[in-house]
């Protein structure tokens, strides 16, 4: 079965093409990075404006790259939350109406869904069953998966995302949006140990995570400092360490709770290297196995999209004619999705 997947949950625009028996076959991607980067942060009316400018172009590049005809497209998947309604509701109408018009089946996915199957798109892909840490902007999340669809919530934040956190902290920093891959780099120039910030939650059991905390502590350390480049390094490292060894504690955890062997990692912030660096310490010395997509496809893209579409329309699910999306939309349980 081939599936046109598409994203527009918040600030990139992705189509791609998802086969089942060859894979990929096409992947296109826009980003609204120079759209929002005069504001500092995403601007939710000028990212559904620009998504309604880029989307069906990169319909039709997409079916170029892949060498097909649309009659050639056998169902449509698009992100139908959780995100920016304005921004989802123009890949669902788009998604929507090419099922009609092309008389396929179409399927509205959860977006956090899409991000922890992602490493299904790589050529060593884990088997179930698995923990997952999911950590993007907008969520961070450990889940126990035994299957597609067969999700069990371990643990999630109780107040900001890990994402938010590297994003607000970037801000405080006076760093240029996209914050949290530009704090990952300056982290890199940060001296060792300059700064200590706490491991929130990592003192008492459970899986939850709290990242609010940690930014206010950043706050008080900026208070106290003249701000030199050399100091916003040292206190991007220390939040980046802070951070890693927290979300490094909850997966060890979180695998010894399960008994499992595999840990996958996904979401935006699963482009942090210094967190698969840590990760890939924590499995080995529990003679376990780590799987993470690509970057590109840790970061939003339509492939995860396209995927997940593939995979819920194999087993017959699809859309009634509403179109319908979703601002929040938990994910706890994969049977309470649709
Ligand atoms: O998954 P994603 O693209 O979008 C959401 O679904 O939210 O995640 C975006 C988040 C942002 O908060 C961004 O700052 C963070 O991922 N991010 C990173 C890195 N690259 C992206 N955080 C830490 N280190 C990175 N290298
Ligand atoms: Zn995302």
């Amino acid at each position: 079965m081939r599936v046109l997947g598409i994203e527009t949950s918040c600030d990139e625009t992705g189509v791609a093409i998802y086969d089942s028996d060859h894979g990929l076959l096409a992947n296109a991607l826009y980003s609204q990075i120079p759209v929002h980067a005069p504001y500092g942060g995403v601007v939710p009316e000028l990212a559904s404006r620009d998504h309604i400018k880029k989307i069906l172009p990169l319909v039709k590049s997409g079916l170029a790259e892949a060498k097909l005809s649309k009659d050639q497209v056998d169902g449509v998947g698009y992100a139908a939350g959780p995100g920016l309604v304005g921004a989802l509701l123009v890949g669902a109408a788009v998604g929507r109406s090419l099922g009609y018009a092309w008389k396929v089946p179409t399927i509205g996915v959860h977006h956090m869904e899409a991000h922890l199957l992602a490493p299904m798109l790589e050529e060593n892909p884990p088997a179930f069953p698995f923990v997952a840490l999911v950590v993007s902007g907008g969520h961070t999340l450990l889940m126990e998966v035994k299957g597609v669809g067969q999700y069990q919530l371990l643990g999630e934040t109780l107040d900001d995302a890990a994402g938010e956190a590297f994003d607000k902290v970037a801000k405080l920093l006076g760093l240029p949006y996209p914050g949290g891959s530009v704090l990952a780099k300056l982290a890199e120039k940060g001296r060792f140990n300059r700064f200590k910030f706490p491991r929130p939650m990592t003192d008492r059991p459970g899986l939850d995570f709290s990242f609010s905390g940690l930014k206010t502590s950043v706050i008080n350390a900026i208070r106290n400092v003249e701000l030199t480049d050399q100091i916003k390094a040292d206190i991007a490292s220390a939040f980046q360490t802070a951070v890693v060894e927290t979300l490094v504690i909850k997966c060890r955890r979180a695998l010894e709770q399960t008994h499992y062997k595999r840990l996958v990692l996904a979401g935006g912030v699963g482009a942090n290297l210094e967190l698969r660096k840590q990760l890939q310490k924590l499995v080995d010395s529990m003679s376990g196995e780590l799987f993470y997509p690509r970057i590109e496809f840790c970061t939003d893209n339509g492939a995860m999209i396209a995927y997940l579409g593939c995979q819920r329309l194999m087993r017959g699910e699809k859309d009634g004619l509403a179109i319908d999306v979703r601002a929040r939309w938990p994910f706890t349980k994969a049977s309470a999705l649709r």
